[in-house]
């Protein structure tokens, strides 16, 4: 495994000047200190697809993989911790929802296994969970949405934070990815901050490395890795798809909260609206009660995801995918993809250089 680590490094530094190379060392030291790790680039989870296969690629190839828990049970998060570290010596890390109903047990199943990094993503996580992490020794990541909370979070002994965009796939706030850098980087300096949402190419990377941030977290970019094992068509999708064709939930009716996903727009993302209008109308029409008429738009998109990145269902599945999807043109291996953000975000320190 340390072979394809090394021969990335290699494959990066001969496409790189060695200045480039150690400016951009330089400018994510914080970062590669604190995952330990080649790049200071986190492969952000993603539920179904970021697995033993795709965590394990990202970490091989000098990255930071991170697993997705998402609904897993304690039992199958231990067979794929297990599992990637039969792939991999590299680290990566755990990311658990914090909605999920056995946090706790996932946490535990984390120490047990001396995970050394762990995310909480799905909502400010409570003080008990922060300190069963705490206590196991992993290094906890959260997700800051405002510089209030990041704040907050660093009080409360987080030792990293991620500030993500609105560009991003998945679920998503209302803020872009520069306004929170802007609103967070400057003033946050305790702790690492990495940086993600709408990241597609190095430049950007290296961009928001010289504003402060440790580094950056990318999904949508190694979807479509070759060691990815997504279906064909969900690949397919984000192949062909442009920025403009991922699209956030839109919520019809103020009475009935749409949490905001961004996805490939679809059959799927049609009907959505469809049902919205059909639930507020038979509400009107005093056919339907309000609760009932909530759950059926909540229920809307569940098991979705797994549709369409399982079984290929590109039609009625979710084909969650933020902004940057317009930047992945074709199937890599990891270790390319990897070699060419590193090449790309060298490139733009040469240029600025050369500028100043
Ligand atoms: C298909 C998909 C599924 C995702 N699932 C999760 C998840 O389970 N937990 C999480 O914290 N973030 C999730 N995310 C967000 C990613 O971890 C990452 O932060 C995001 O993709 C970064 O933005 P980008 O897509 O513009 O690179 C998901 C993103 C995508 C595209």
């Amino acid at each position: 495994m340390a072979a394809v680590d090394s021969d990335v490094a290699v494959m990066a530094d001969d496409r790189a000047g060695a200045g480039a190379r150690a400016r951009l060392d330089a400018l994510w030291r914080t970062g590669t200190e604190f995952l330990g790790t080649r790049y200071a680039i986190l492969g952000g989870a993603m539920t179904w697809l970021s697995e033993r296969h795709l965590v394990s690629a990202i970490s091989n190839a000098g990255g930071f993989g991170v697993l997705a828990c998402g609904g897993m049970e304690p039992e199958r998060l231990a067979e794929e911790i297990d599992a990637t570290r039969a792939l991999t010596d590299r680290p990566f890390g755990v990311n658990l929802i914090t909605l999920h109903p056995q946090l706790d047990a996932l946490i535990d199943v984390c120490n047990a296994r001396d995970v050394s990094h762990i995310v909480l993503a799905g909502g400010l996580p409570s003080g008990g969970a922060i300190e069963r992490i705490k206590q196991g020794g992993a290094k906890l990541i959260c997700f800051a949405p405002a510089l209030a909370l990041a704040k907050k979070l660093v009080r409360s002994g987080v030792d990293a934070l991620v500030i993500e965009g609105t560009e991003a796939g998945g679920h998503v706030g209302p803020v872009s990815t520069s306004v929170l850098a802007q609103e967070i980087l400057p003033h946050v300096r305790d702790v690492p901050v990495f940086v993600a949402g709408g990241i597609g190419r190095g430049e950007a990377i290296a961009g928001y490395l010289e504003m402060g941030a440790a580094g950056c977290q990318l999904g949508t970019r190694f979807v479509c890795a070759t060691e990815s094992t997504a279906h064909p068509a969900f690949k397919k999708a984000f192949i062909r798809g442009s920025a403009r064709d991922a699209v956030a939930s839109v919520q019809l009716d103020p009475r009935f909260p749409v949490i905001p996903v961004r996805a490939l727009k679809n059959a799927g993302t049609e009907r959505f609206m469809a049902v919205q209008r059909d639930v507020a109308a038979k509400v009107e029409a005093g056919e339907m009660d309000q609760a009932a008429g909530q759950l059926e738009i909540e229920h809307f998109w569940a098991g979705a995801l797994r549709r369409a990145v399982v079984d290929g269902d590109v039609e009625t599945g979710s084909l969650m995918a933020g902004q940057s999807v317009g930047l992945v043109k074709a199937e890599q291996p990891m270790a390319e993809i990897m070699a060419d953000l590193v090449d790309q975000a060298c490139a733009h320190l040469v240029q600025a250089a050369n500028l100043s």
